[in-house]
């Protein structure tokens, strides 16, 4: 790029170069303006080649108020070959990245040129090539990479895009909104031009050019217009796009029934790509998807990819209200859309599924991502308040607690109300940037209730502890509940205030097992309260944050006995998990502490569980899942990962021998032909391995048998994945048979080839650090791949006991990964971090190891900055 800077400006341009601008700097919400300039139309025509593909921009643009401040376009990665001012060569000077131009009037037409490369565009933000296609992703700031513009949310545009490629090689050219022309060029060329008739801001720009094909299908809205959907893949991958398809249909009907949004325009396009920073885009109706969310059939997608491309298909389709139509005002409210929309996909997910699984599996993702982010060193607020690099904070603060925000809000007000209030806020902000501030007032004035207290879960970071104690006084037949909240400081909130906390409690009596106080809400504002319940005629028993109605921590007072007899006879789904899990947990944490622990308890609520008529097989397979051992870790001060592991192995080991025959039973139980993906199905092969799993802790050559004789019969890949994922951590002859097996199969398929890797990096064994180094070394292991390098490397961070090998093994192969990641892919590789953060909290020898690591790769020469700071906040 240097040279074609030299050459092609003209003399009368070259400027002394400027003082290259401080990167890994902190931008801050409180800093916002509004813009300067606004482009009401952009113009773009793109001379497509994978390597040297030509831009020209026309960007209309106008003062926004009083100030003489210049017009400032963002780029990166690019030089300007032509700047044209109303037609005629223009001023201008470089700043850093920004390309800054004096205009006198009120309103100017300005042209620019760049040439950009999109096959040495690893970082895969802007326009890159991937599998013969080229393709763009522009949020957060990719778009910057292809033009010079103002790159942020809240300077919204329509577009008109003119594409022109060779015929052979790019025969689709897409891009937002309608085809409005199209033709022949000379030389094998040929051309389409789109315009998208909603204004859009650049992060929803995209153009697709590639040898696809299309599934195609139509959907009439609600209110009798036809859609025509098309889902564009490989013609090789065109079988496997029906489940995306259906997916995509009962989203666009959930959305008019649930929230009355109608899509808005005659087409929809979903594009599948194999290389791609994360799972999907909602580019206005160009949604483009990471293939592993697009493509499944049967033998080569899991029931868990199945329920995932439904939820990442509709994710992205209803984006195209809660942050299409109305879009974010800056990068700090990214829960405006994210947290929403993520909420809205969840809502979907349970209506269209199994509600309690689903409850379940959200709130498992929760504790597993969200909570340790806001009690590390990297918590930050749903709305953070600061960034050095926006990528990072695509975290499950803004994603899965900005979602939990939204439930809080919905159970407060109720289905009505706050359809009133979302009704009003896509009414009132259509075609604007809104903030999360908007979004709550318009519920408030939909709904006609003060939501103020609840606006403190966005601006206050760390996860709410309750205490929790209920005292029973029989002769006055009264219980009293007693709480108390408390929040750990956080970085940049050592002080925190209380928040409203939604609590669905009820009172079950411990004789009868019914539920003698029925459900209420009850919500905790202040440090601590106490709540009077009446009529409680026998013992009573606590159910509180029934459905996980509340994003914290409960830590109650419980009797001996209480969550056995919850466990049975709690009539709410998640409580009952919940019961079974505490349970598992106390022992969990004894074991790990070196403490006694009776694992009767345990036992005795896993073989009711196992037994339970009223419960079905996809509860059975959750409630006896044990919790992970990073969850274990969680309620430890000091961890020490290989007494975790053996805690939890023992536990394991004794659930498997005491209920050998039950686990069996539970393993055997039949019902699911592998097309069948109903929830009961699902579940029956849920239950199938978890049980396996347990039957393989306490007898490892049955284990191996059975999980050997259900991958040689499995005809689907749950089945097989999941009898793979236990021979994997087997010293079992089996083990190198499957292996080889599956390799020998599915190599061709890169996806399924991502599970092969993956598996062996989730493996529970004492060698898998060298089982990763070898895999790394592997012909088929790519590191410029994002799904390639995050099966290997983001599924081994996620191992807890093989990353926090004693050695200090693991730590430095990650970090190795990190630092050959950075090089291509920044984004990608500081989402590799994470793991090191919580270094504090283990024993001394492993936080030295891991500190020291974090250290290396700070002072790593020519570190991006997204991986600095993901990397230096560790260290703070
Ligand atoms: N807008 C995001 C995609 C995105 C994320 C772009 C980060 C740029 C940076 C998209 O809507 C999204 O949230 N995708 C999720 C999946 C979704 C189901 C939560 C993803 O890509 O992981
Ligand atoms: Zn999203």
């Amino acid at each position: 790029m240097a040279d074609v800077r030299s050459t092609a400006l003209p003399d009368t341009h070259s400027i002394p170069e400027a003082p290259p601008a401080p990167t890994h700097v902190a931008i801050r919400r409180e800093d916002y303006r509004p813009p300067d300039w606004l482009v009401p139309e952009i113009r773009l025509d793109f001379d497509l080649d994978p390597d040297r593909t030509r831009v020209r921009a026309t960007l209309m643009v106008e003062r926004n108020g009083d100030h003489d401040r210049p017009l400032r376009l963002d780029g990166d990665d690019i030089s300007p070959l032509k700047v044209q001012v109303d037609g005629a060569d223009a001023d201008y000077r470089l700043d850093g990245p920004q390309l800054v131009i004096e205009l006198s009037g009120r309103q100017a037409t300005v042209e620019t040129e760049v040439e950009i490369s999109p096959a040495a565009n690893t970082k895969l933000m802007g326009l890159y090539a991937s599998g013969g296609m080229l393709c763009t992703q522009c949020e957060a700031e990719g778009f910057r990479r292809i033009t010079f513009f103002p790159d942020r949310p809240d300077v919204l545009s329509r577009y008109r895009v003119r594409m022109d490629g060779d015929s052979g090689a790019f025969p689709i050219l897409l891009s937002n909104g309608n085809r409005v022309a199209k033709g022949e060029g000379p030389g094998g060329r040929h051309w389409a031009e789109w315009e998208d008739p909603y204004p859009k801001p650049c992060y929803l720009f995209a153009l697709v050019a590639g040898d696809l094909k299309a599934n195609r299908e139509r959907f009439t809205t609600m209110s009798g217009r036809t859609v025509d959907l098309a889902i564009w893949v490989r013609e090789a991958d065109l079988p496997r796009t029906q489940h995306a398809m259906d997916s995509l249909k009962l989203a666009m009907a959930w959305d008019e029934e649930v929230y009355g949004r109608e899509y808005d325009l005659d087409q929809f396009n979903i594009v599948a790509v194999s290389d791609f920073n994360m799972g999907a885009m909602e580019n206005k109706s160009l949604n483009i998807f990471n293939s592993a969310y697009v493509l499944a059939d049967q033998n080569t997608a899991t029931d868990g990819d199945f329920d995932n491309i439904a939820r990442v298909v509709a994710h992205e389709y209803f984006h195209n209200w809660s942050g299409d139509r109305v879009t974010c005002r800056d990068w700090f409210q990214l829960s405006l859309k994210e947290g929403f929309t993520v909420f809205r996909d969840q809502s979907f997910s349970a209506d269209v599924g199994s509600a309690p699984v689903k409850r379940i599996e959200d709130v498992r993702v929760l504790r597993a991502a969200q909570f340790p982010e806001d009690a590390g060193p990297l918590a930050h607020p749903v709305r953070p308040d600061s960034y050095i690099e926006i990528g990072n904070f695509y975290t499950a603060t803004v994603y899965n607690k900005g979602a939990e925000v939204i439930r809080m809000l919905a159970t407060v007000l109720g289905p009505d109300k706050f359809r009133a209030g979302t009704d009003l806020y896509f009414a009132r902000h259509d075609g604007e940037a809104a903030t999360c501030d908007d979004f709550v007032k318009a519920l408030e004035d939909g709904s006609g209730v003060d939501l103020t207290p609840f606006k403190i879960w966005y601006s206050q970071a760390g996860t709410p502890k309750i205490k929790a104690r209920l005292d029973y006084d029989s002769g006055a037949k009264a219980a009293t509940l007693h709480l108390e909240q408390h929040i750990d400081p956080t970085p940049g909130q050592p002080v925190k205030q209380p928040m409203p906390i939604p609590l669905k409690t009820a009172i079950v009596g411990e004789a009868s097992g019914h539920e003698i106080c029925p459900e209420r809400l009850i919500v905790l504002d202040k440090a601590s309260g106490a709540i009077r319940f009446d009529n409680v005629a026998e013992q009573p028993l606590l159910s509180i944050n029934r459905g996980f109605s509340a994003p914290i921590v409960v830590e109650a007072a419980r009797r001996p006995g209480e969550l056995e007899r919850l466990a049975q006879a709690d009539s709410d789904p998640f409580a009952r998990y919940e019961a079974i899990q505490e349970l598992m947990m106390l022992s969990l944490v004894a074991g790990a502490r070196g403490e006694q622990a009776d694992p009767a308890p345990v036992i005795e609520a896993v073989a009711a569980t196992l037994r339970s008529n009223s419960l079905d097989p996809a509860l059975k397979g959750e409630a006896i899942l044990l919790p992970s051992e990073a969850l274990i870790a969680d309620r430890l001060a000091v961890v020490d990962p290989d007494a975790i592991h053996a805690s939890r192995e023992a536990l394991r080991h004794a659930l498997g021998s005491s209920l050998a025959s039950d686990l069996l039973a539970a393993h055997r139980s039949d019902g699911a032909s592998g097309h069948d993906l109903s929830p009961k199905a699902k579940g029956i092969r849920r239950l199938r391995t978890v049980a396996l799993g347990l039957i393989a802790a306490a007898n490892e050559a049955e284990g191996a048998a059975l999980a050997k004789a259900q991958f040689d019969r499995a005809d689907n890949m749950t089945d097989r994945q999941g009898a793979l994922g236990i021979l994997v951590s087997l010293d079992a002859p089996q083990r190198q048979d499957a292996l080889n097996t599956f390799y020998d199969r599915f190599h061709n398929d890169p996806l399924v080839l991502d599970k092969w890797f993956a598996l062996q990096a989730a493996a529970q064994r004492a060698d898998t650090v060298d089982q990763v180094l070898r895999l790394e070394k592997h012909s088929d292991f790519t590191i410029a791949n994002p799904n390639r390098l995050r099966s290997i490397a983001g599924t081994f961070g996620a191992n807890h006991w093989a990353f926090h090998s004693a050695d200090g093994r693991g730590y430095r192969f990650l970090a190795d990964m990190i630092l050959a990641a950075d090089k291509l892919n920044p984004q990608v590789a500081a989402r590799l971090v994470p793991p090191f953060g919580r270094w504090r909290r283990f024993e001394p020898n492993r936080a030295a190891l891991m500190r020291a690591e974090l250290e290396r790769i700070v002072a790593s020469p020519g570190l991006s900055k997204d991986v600095f700071e993901q990397v230096s906040k560790s260290l703070a």
